[in-house]
């Protein structure tokens, strides 16, 4: 069997990826190891950036995002019990959407299957080989049998834990892991915020987020070792309504609908490319969720590869493919960079003594003093916040 494209992973970015080789008559396969069903349940990022939401309009995959997606002008920072509005809109004239990547998948699936693409789910054993030539291959097994199909490219959209970076002989990671997470709970109550809340407390951070008009997203720092059933319902409103809480203001609880723990990495891959192999999104680079990037560094890589590929396949121009994997690692250092800074930032962090975390705090405070109260950090933020550029200039 033969395509142009074999694409390893059905995530936003292997999905989305599709999409845009299809719009410019490029053929593809995507692999998928877990089932339809399993892919539509991940609850995962909320927040797009503005070129991600222009992305998606430009290919016509828009339209529940439009239906469904709330446009927001910018976020709240709030320290010492003290909430402090910054405004994208006047700061650098863009906003994000909030718009959760379950409903992005959702939407980009549907339309996959109103194309008739094809996607095979539930796939394992899948194998990339032939890499340094022009001709690589994916082995994988379907319903008991063992398949190989050829193409031009092959791309890892696989994930932290797939196959296709543990494929390139000698790659390195450069990764720094923090000894935090986040708790979130998908809660069914009508967000107590028009903006997202990111929070500093003595207790730790603390994020009040939405997926609808009815719906919230909270997040709590906990230590990485906790476990989940450590946290009842109860004593996560609890830390909510305490590290959340200023004056005048209430918190409405519901029914927790969700809730899991993710652990907090940051992880930039050292290539992002090997012969015929193209990593996007996780498989290449991990950040922690502070700041919304990493679904949004996902879309950035499909688009450039998306590019390459079309220039190299149907224009005979292999300069986009040859140049991906550095155009991408650039984007995506300063990506890091923000996000680190934003982890850092508004996460309470361990300290050999308690004069050391209280000199940790307070210098914190003293930083989100410093961006609350400078026009030119405000502006530094909302630019890395509502998104860089999605090339590298
Ligand atoms: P993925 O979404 O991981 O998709 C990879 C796909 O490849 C999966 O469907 C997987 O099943 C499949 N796959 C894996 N191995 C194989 C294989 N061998 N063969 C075939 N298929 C395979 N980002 C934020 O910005 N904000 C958040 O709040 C946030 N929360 C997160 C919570 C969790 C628990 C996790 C894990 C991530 C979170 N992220 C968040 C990150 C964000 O969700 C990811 O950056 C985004 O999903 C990346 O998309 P992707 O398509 O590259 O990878
Ligand atoms: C959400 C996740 C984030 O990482 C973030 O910075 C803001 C919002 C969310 O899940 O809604």
């Amino acid at each position: 069997m033969r395509t142009q494209a074999v694409i390893i992973g059905a995530g936003p970015a292997g999905l989305l990826l599709g999409h845009i080789l299809h719009r410019a008559g490029i053929g593809f396969t995507i692999l998928e190891a877990r089932s339809r069903e399993y892919v539509l349940g991940r609850i995962r990022a909320g927040v797009l950036e503005q070129s991600s939401v222009d992305v998606l309009a430009e290919l016509g995959l828009d339209a529940d995002l439009r239906e469904h997606g709330l446009t927001h002008h910018g976020i709240h920072l709030q320290f010492e019990g003290a909430r402090h509005h910054l405004d994208f809109v006047e700061l650098v004239g863009r906003t994000v959407s909030i718009y959760g990547q379950q409903a992005l998948v959702r939407h980009l699936l549907a339309e996959h299957e109103r194309l008739g693409s094809d996607i095979r789910f539930e796939v394992s054993d899948v194998t990339p080989t032939g890499l340094e030539g022009s001709d690589p291959t994916v082995s994988f097994t379907d319903g008991g049998a063992t398949t190989t199909i050829a193409g031009d490219v092959v791309v890892g959209a696989d994930g932290f834990h797939g196959v296709c970076r543990p494929a390139i002989p000698g790659i390195r990671a450069f990764e720094r892991s923090f000894p935090f997470g986040w708790l979130g709970i998908l809660a069914d109550v009508p967000p107590s915020t028009d903006d997202l809340i990111y929070a500093l407390h003595p207790d730790g951070f603390a994020m009040h987020s939405m997926r609808s008009p009815e719906v919230s997203r909270l997040y709590v720092q906990v230590r990485h070792d906790e476990s989940i059933d450590d946290w009842s319902d109860a004593r996560i409103w609890d830390a909510l309504q305490t590290r959340l809480g200023v004056d005048g203001w209430t918190l409405q609880e519901g029914e927790v609908l969700e809730k899991s723990i993710t652990p907090m990495r940051s992880f930039v891959a050292s290539t992002m490319s090997h012969g015929r192999l193209f990593l996007v999104g996780d498989a290449g680079h991990i950040v922690p969720p502070t700041g919304a990037k990493g679904l949004n560094s996902a879309i950035a890589d499909v688009v450039l590869l998306g590019r390459a590929i079309i220039a190299g396949l149907q224009h005979g121009d292999e300069s986009g493919l040859s140049g991906y994997s550095a155009a991408a690692l650039a984007r995506q250092w300063k990506v890091q960079q923000f996000s680190e800074w934003m982890t850092d930032l508004l996460h309470v962090h361990d300290a050999p003594d308690a004069s050391a975390r209280e000199f940790a705090y307070r210098s914190q405070v003293g930083r989100l003093e410093y961006v609350t109260g400078s026009r030119a950090a405000r502006q530094s933020l909302a630019e890395q916040y509502a998104g860089l550029p999605f090339t590298t200039e």
